[in-house]
């Protein structure tokens, strides 16, 4: 049953964001009134899963019933949808869910009295009700002052994450940097199976062999950190492996080497960090900076050309 102290929820979208949120915080014993989506099926689908739910087909009307509203839209509909809205009580509280877009968006509710910010869970949702176990110690980036910030930080909690503060302005920054642990990651794993591809490995085999591998490091990240959890022949101080596999990659032409040169760099970086660094890091730091003018103004011409 929820407590009669707790803020009132709505949801504006009913997307796969919504649909964990609306779901976690109800089971966590907060009172989620509201949900309006672009389509009335959408809200209903929502509503009618989640105890004293509301379903409704005006934006409106999920504000004029809750204490805090999350504005779970798409990016690119929040400040259009955030103008369309009214706020006559001070009480209330416009919030969005984006890791990109500026709080400022909102600044017609804050116009109009209401508090604004920024709740962005660090997870990327499937829709599925699984996402309510998995999002469990995950990070919700809160942007927002005084009460709402208060309330924010309790409502991830009550999710089972972690609060973490981010200074207004730092959004855009934040969520670039944030693709290095999700798109990026893969990326980086779609780097290896193209070179491999050249050696006849099928992606799937690439794939069965890599992600344990990849699961493996991030365990060691958890637990002895960064510089500690960097393996491979810079952690070692192999200047030699480091050498004959840049120019090896040189070799193959395109941006291989100028990409795992720049990754290099960051894995210098790392060792330079750690308690006892390898003897040879300045050598392998000059072969990996040497390596980087040559393929760097390869990989700038190559482009340049297309
Ligand atoms: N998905 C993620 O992994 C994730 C992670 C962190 C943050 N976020 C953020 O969460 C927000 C929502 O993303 P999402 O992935 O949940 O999106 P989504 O699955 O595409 O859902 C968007 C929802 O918004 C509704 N909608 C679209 N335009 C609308 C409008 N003008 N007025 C009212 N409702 C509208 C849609 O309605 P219908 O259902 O009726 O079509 C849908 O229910 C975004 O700001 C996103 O950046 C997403």
């Amino acid at each position: 049953m929820s407590q009669p102290s707790l803020p009132r929820l709505g949801f504006i979208g009913a997307g796969r964001l919504a649909r964990c949120l609306a779901h976690g915080f109800s089971r966590a014993g907060y009172p989620v009134t509201a949900v309006a989506s672009r389509t009335v099926a959408s809200s209903n689908r929502l509503a009618s899963q989640i105890q004293h739910c509301a379903a409704f087909d005006d934006p409106q009307q999920a504000v004029d019933a809750a204490d805090i509203i999350f504005l779970a839209v798409p990016d690119d509909s929040i400040g259009t949808t955030a103008h369309t809205l009214r706020f006559v009580s001070p009480a209330k509280a416009l919030v969005h869910c984006s890791g990109a877009s500026p709080v400022e968006l909102l600044t017609p509710a804050r116009d109009q009295g209401a508090a604004i910010g920024g709740f962005h869970p660090l997870y990327l949702f499937s829709g599925d009700l699984a996402d309510l176990e998995r999002i469990a110690g995950c990070s919700v980036t809160i942007e927002a002052d005084g009460a709402l910030k208060e309330a924010l930080t309790a409502l991830a909690v009550a999710l089972r994450c972690h609060p973490l503060s981010i200074p207004a302005g730092g959004r855009m920054l934040y969520h670039a940097a944030a693709h290095y642990a999700a798109s990026f990651a893969l990326c980086s794993l779609a780097e290896c199976v193209a070179l491999w591809r050249t050696l006849g490995f099928a992606e799937d085999d690439a794939l069965r062999a890599l992600l344990p591998m990849l699961a493996g490091t991030i365990e060691t990240a958890r637990d002895k950190g960064l510089p500690n959890a960097l393996a491979g022949p810079v952690s070692r101080g192999d200047t030699g492996v480091v050498e004959k596999q840049l120019a090896l990659l040189e070799g193959l032409g395109g941006d291989h080497a100028a990409l795992y040169g720049l990754l290099s760099r960051r894995a210098v970086g790392l060792a330079e960090r750690r308690t006892t660094p390898p003897a040879a890091i300045d050598a392998i730091a000059e072969a990996v900076e040497e390596s980087l003018s040559r393929s760097l103004n390869q990989a700038a011409a190559g482009a340049s050309v297309k």
